[in-house]
């Protein structure tokens, strides 16, 4: 999140298919989210985030470890209230957990769009990457933030990236690769000639 700006999540936001089924992977405060409903009007939002202060030291750079100022608890309840009248309709689908943890509840093959913006580690962001992938329709759109070299994660972002694009090679195109955004298109498998 650290180095979006505007144009960059312009680019983002424009590629989201109107009115699809989508998830955004990291949520925190929730304003992307209120972004991609205004923007886009899906039908179907999840809202994946475990909201909790983690303990283990390799989150320990983190502004969401156990020490931070933020008290994910409360930025719970307010994402959950920001978005109350939205979880009532069934727009919104608040999934607290992991994406390890609650993906499941995402049916296979239903994405149009996938916002990868959770754990930054490697085996974060490649979990998060072959659930986005797994849930994705043939033409989704799959976008990853902070695609770039330092921060807490090193190059963590960039190497699950490179390799998610490497193992699908067929399937895979990137759109656009914008500062700190990378975007991504799924593509139907192709037939293998008789
Ligand atoms: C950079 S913030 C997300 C910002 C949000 N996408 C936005 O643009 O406004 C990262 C969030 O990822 C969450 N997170 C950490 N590990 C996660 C995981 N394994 N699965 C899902 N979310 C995770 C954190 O709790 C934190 O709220």
């Amino acid at each position: 999140m650290a180095r979006t700006n505007k144009r960059t999540r312009k680019s983002v936001i424009d590629s989201i298919p109107m009115n699809g089924h989508c998830a955004e992977i990291g949520v925190f405060r929730g304003h992307f989210s209120a972004l991609i409903l205004r923007e886009r009007t899906p039908q179907k939002l999840y809202l994946i985030d475990p909201w909790i202060n983690f303990e283990d030291p390799l989150y320990e750079k983190t502004w969401y470890h156990k020490d931070s100022e933020f008290d994910m608890n409360a930025i719970h309840d307010k994402v959950c209230n920001r978005f109350k009248s939205e979880t009532q309709t069934g727009q919104v689908e608040i999934l607290r957990g992991t994406a390890q943890d609650v993906g499941h509840h995402i049916p296979d093959g239903s994405l149009d769009f996938v916002y990868v913006d959770g754990d930054h580690s490697y085996g974060g962001v490649s979990f998060d990457l072959g659930l986005a992938f797994r849930k994705a329709k043939d033409t989704a759109i799959i976008a990853i933030d902070d695609y770039y070299v330092g921060g807490w994660w090193n190059d963590g972002v960039v190497r699950a990236t490179s390799e998610f694009l490497g193992r699908h090679a067929d399937r895979l195109m990137i759109l656009e690769c914008i500062e700190s955004q990378i975007i991504i298109q799924k593509r139907p498998a192709m037939a293998m000639a008789a």
